[in-house]
């Protein structure tokens, strides 16, 4: 005879959650091969530079404007302006873009081609057709970016100093037709009877001394307080090495006394042979905790032991100047037989170190002429790597802050974008990745929108818009942990994966619950488990992890098909009562299942699509 018991099933919550589709990402797609992309972060327009071509994009790449910048009659070999009479090699020759930077100061944009001995225009903001800066006539002084298009020039506009001009800092290698120059500081307004783009002062300029004995390829420039950074590969002929380097000067420095250069090292400890990953391909600067951090992509070829393989690795500025700072240190307060097997003087050879008072580099920052400079040294740091991959290189690299968590986003040589968490604790995880273009190598130009929330990235001949993240796509509680996205948590009281920023409650204790922390509000257990048919009483459960709740929040219990009725919270527990109606027992059983859900109540209001999760937990009876 079966028993007239009834037995609940603990439903936890149920969400009808909201349905949203992945969204189709926003293309643009060009004629002619990409080079560079930037984003003015106050307007959200989207530059993007390439070959014959500049273009001007809104935020979801809808095209505002398009600038044609060649093909025209050119030869590396000739100085601009080229004449049919003077250069007899002329032939029509593309435009490669090679440098493209935002001045948002100016309202400008400035813009380097291959053409022309890589001479630059500056275009406004608003209208890129519209050239506000171009003269092809000063000859070698106005030649900024390498004219090969193989070999990468880098930049930056910055101020001198908080008051100072507005400059742009080049960094660049030299194919056999360029001019030599490395480094340089140049103008971007007329000043002292010179022009734009000309050398900031007579000093402004690093010239390699023997352009034979080393090449570079520039990967990244960027700005710290009073510093501009460059980051290039350099092979190096004697000794023969491959080298990654870090140089800094300070922008403030008229004489370039300031410019020191270490190497950089990512490289796998567990690597019995030690061999390191080769050359840096991106690198990009963030502040994901309490500094700020370089952040940079290297790779390996096949030749060494680890295969051909890619490595991401973070070097925090600290330590960066802090190195800086000691090898400045020794080389001018140590000896000179000591320094001759560390320090070098960059571009051109041997340096003197040595014979200078204690603290010569605190007392002078930025150098001086009295002391050695430029300075090399051999002695750089390395990294051990955050993240490797076999067989394909990481090709881009971006990383962000959300919520105090760090987020990297790679691009990869077979046209994905990889999303990794960046724990505190110095370990990785590649939680997703967007397949944007099969095979198709991503372009080391990856930004980010200026409010954050979407990701630019460049293929050959393709943009594409991304989202950072698509919490509102997983439906459910168990979903969104699962998605182990650090944007996503679980907002309780709207039964939503969302940012910690879009769910209104979330400084309250259990009301937005991180997919990283790997919970879900459960009901643990219940008391009692099962009840006689004639019996009434109270059900009390045991949730977890409960949301504060306050005096307006109603919770409500949902027995079955029975009336939903309010519950009593008390401490930990929610306390029901038993159902009111309850379905007949089935044959052959000695009791009944009934699920048990509890939901939210706002006011009058039953939010049937704002319940709580839905983590399922039965008792079965
Ligand atoms: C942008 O500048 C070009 C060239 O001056 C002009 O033809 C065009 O009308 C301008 N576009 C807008 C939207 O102002
Ligand atoms: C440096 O890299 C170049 C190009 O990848 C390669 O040809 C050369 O052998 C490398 N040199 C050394 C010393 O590893
Ligand atoms: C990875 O990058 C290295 C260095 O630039 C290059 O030699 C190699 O061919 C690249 N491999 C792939 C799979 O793209
Ligand atoms: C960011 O900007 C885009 C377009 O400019 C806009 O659609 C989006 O809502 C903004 N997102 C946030 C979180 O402000
Ligand atoms: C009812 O609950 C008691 C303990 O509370 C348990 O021993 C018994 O097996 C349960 N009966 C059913 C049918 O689940």
């Amino acid at each position: 005879m079966a028993l007239p018991l009834w037995a609940l099933t603990l439903l936890g919550l149920m969400s009808l959650g909201v349905s949203l589709r992945l969204r189709k990402l926003d293309v643009f797609r060009s004629n002619t091969e990409l080079n560079h992309l930037v984003v003015d972060e106050t307007s959200g327009v989207v530059y993007v530079g390439a070959v014959n071509a500049l273009y001007q994009l809104s935020a979801d790449l809808q095209l505002q404007q398009h600038a044609v910048t060649g093909p025209a009659m050119d030869n590396k070999k000739c100085t601009p302006p080229i004449e049919a009479s003077q250069c007899h090699e002329a032939v029509s020759t593309d435009n490669v873009n090679q440098l493209l930077l935002l001045d948002p100061p100016g309202k400008r944009l400035v813009e380097c081609g291959s053409l022309f001995k890589g001479i630059c225009a500056l275009r406004a903001l608003s209208n890129v057709s519209v050239r506000l800066f171009y003269e092809d006539g000063s000859g070698e002084k106005s030649f900024v970016a390498s004219n090969d298009e193989r070999v990468a020039t880098v930049g930056l506009v910055s101020s001198t100093h908080p008051d100072g001009e507005r400059v742009l800092f080049v960094g660049k290698g030299n194919g056999p037709h360029d001019n030599g120059i490395i480094v340089s500081t140049r103008l971007l307004d007329r000043a002292e009877g010179r022009e734009a783009f000309e050398a900031y002062s007579d000093h402004t300029t690093f010239k390699a001394g023997y352009l034979s004995t080393n090449t570079q390829q520039f990967v990244a420039a960027f700005e710290d307080s009073v510093y501009v950074f460059f980051i290039f590969n350099q092979q190096d002929k004697h000794p023969a090495r491959n080298r990654t380097l870090l140089a800094r000067m300070c922008k403030d420095d008229p004489s370039y006394y300031s410019y020191v250069e270490m190497d950089l090292q990512c490289q796998d400890p567990s690597d019995s042979q030690g061999s390191a990953f080769g050359t840096c391909l991106a690198a990009s600067v963030a502040t994901p905790g309490a500094g700020k951090v370089l952040y940079a992509v290297f790779s390996r070829d096949g030749r060494s032991s680890g295969g051909p393989g890619a490595g991401l690795c973070m070097f925090p500025l600290d330590e960066v100047h802090a190195k800086m700072e000691a090898n400045r240190n020794t080389c001018y307060t140590g000896t000179r037989e000591a320094g001759r097997e560390t320090f070098y003087k960059p571009f051109h050879g041997e340096i003197q170190c040595g014979g200078h008072v204690l603290g010569a580099s605190e007392s002078f920052p930025c150098g001086s002429e009295h002391l050695p400079y430029p300075l090399g040294s051999r002695d750089g740091l390395t990294a051990t790597p955050l993240l490797q991959r076999g067989g394909l290189n990481l090709t881009a690299v971006t990383v962000t802050a959300e919520n105090g968590h760090a987020v990297a986003f790679l691009g990869t040589s077979d046209g994905r974008i990889l999303k990794v968490y960046l724990a505190p604790d110095g370990t990785s995880e590649e939680y997703g990745s967007i397949l944007v273009d099969i095979n198709k190598r991503i372009k080391q130009d990856l930004a980010l929108s200026g409010n954050l929330s979407s990701l630019y990235a460049m293929t050959q001949d393709k943009v594409f818009r991304l989202p950072v993240q698509e919490c509102l796509s997983y439906l459910t509680c168990a979903q969104c942990r699962d998605s182990q996205d650090p944007y996503c948590g679980w907002c309780v009281v709207e039964g939503r994966c969302t940012r910690r920023a879009e769910c209104p409650r979330a400084e309250e204790t259990g009301h937005w619950l991180w997919s990283r922390d790997k919970s879900c509000v459960a009901i643990t257990d219940a008391h009692p488990q099962n009840m006689s048919r004639r019996a009434q009483g109270e059900v009390q459960l045991a949730v977890s992890p409960l949301p504060t709740l306050t005096n307006e929040d109603e919770l409500l219990c949902l027995f079955g098909e029975s009336p939903p009725h309010p519950a009593r919270v008390e401490g930990d527990a929610v306390i029901c009562h038993s159902p009111s109606s309850i379905p007949s027992t089935p044959p052959g059983q000695d009791h009944v299942a009934v699920s048990i859900q509890l939901l939210f109540r706002h006011g009058n209001v039953f939010l049937t699509s704002h319940q709580s999760p839905p983590c399922m937990w039965a008792v079965t009876c």
